[in-house]
């Protein structure tokens, strides 16, 4: 029986890399997705391509920095499609200015990654917080690396710190939630190859050199490394896990 049968599973930037990598691979265990993005065509593309494979997907556009919008959306999909019982904050941009770089530069970045990574995490679980709790639902955040710091791959303070608040933020809720039967866990990926680092990979070789020099696997990720942690999380193969991150990063944390 496919691992996610009965489920339905909202996964936010399912437009592109790696949500869009978890929402086919939940497609493909027998859940209902629905693909959240602010990226409308993406994600209307994506649910398709999980349609044209014989599952069950809708696609709505949502900015996820939008809290209001965020609530609206969780009514629609509660209206027309169902109580979610799995939820994957994937949604996340990354700029890499220092800390020293350009004053504005830096704190739009400051403004514009927390916006996203970390309150959006916030907004869309707040959102969908009552169908999780009547559902004993699974919480999937995506974190990083940088939900740990590190002095070899420099990133920009702005991400560093929203994703040592995604990991937070799922600790604290992984804490609270398991009386109501709530499993809040998260995956920390390495470099993986999505449109989100495109153009440092084009740009940035040495970077890149940097985190494959590092990690035991010799190699960078792609999306599809992603989704089987994300299955793992959001099954009953993981029903006595909560509050961890699963590292897909290629051994790169590990040394
Ligand atoms: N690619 C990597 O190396 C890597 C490593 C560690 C963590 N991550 C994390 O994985 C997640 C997915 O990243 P990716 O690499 O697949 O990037 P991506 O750029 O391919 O996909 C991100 C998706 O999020 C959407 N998005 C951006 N802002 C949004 C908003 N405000 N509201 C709704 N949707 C929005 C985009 O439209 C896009 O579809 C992010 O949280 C990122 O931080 C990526």
């Amino acid at each position: 029986m496919p691992l996610l049968q009965n489920h339905i599973a909202v996964v936010t930037g399912a437009a592109s890399g790696i949500g869009r990598a978890i929402a086919l691979g939940y497609g493909r265990e027998g859940a209902r997705l629905v693909l959240l993005d602010i990226n409308e065509k993406g994600a209307a593309e994506a649910a398709q391509e999980i349609r044209s494979a014989g599952g069950e997907a809708e696609s709505f556009a949502l900015d996820v920095t939008r809290r209001e919008d965020c609530i609206a959306v969780a009514k629609q999909v509660a209206d027309k499609v169902g109580q979610v019982s799995i939820l994957v904050n994937n949604a996340g941009i990354n700029r890499r200015n220092a800390f020293t770089a350009d004053p504005g530069a830096v704190l739009k970045d400051w403004q514009d990654i927390m916006a996203t990574n970390l309150n959006g995490t916030f907004n869309v679980t707040h959102a969908f917080l009552e169908p999780l709790l009547a559902s004993k639902g699974r919480i999937v955040n995506i974190g990083s690396i940088q939900s740990f710091v590190h002095v070899r791959t420099p990133n920009s303070p702005a991400y560093t710190t929203s994703k040592h608040g995604v990991l937070g933020f799922t600790r604290a809720l992984a804490a609270e939630l398991g009386k109501h039967g709530v499993r809040v866990n998260a995956i920390g990926p390495g470099l993986i190859e999505t449109p989100l680092n495109a153009s440092v990979r084009a740009n940035d070789p040495g970077l890149v050199k940097i985190f494959i020099d590092h990690t035991p696997l010799g190699r960078a990720g792609k999306p599809e490394d992603i989704v089987g942690p994300a299955i793992f999380l959001a099954s009953d193969l993981s029903s006595y896990v909560t509050g961890s991150i699963v590292m897909a990063d290629g051994g790169y944390r590990s040394i």
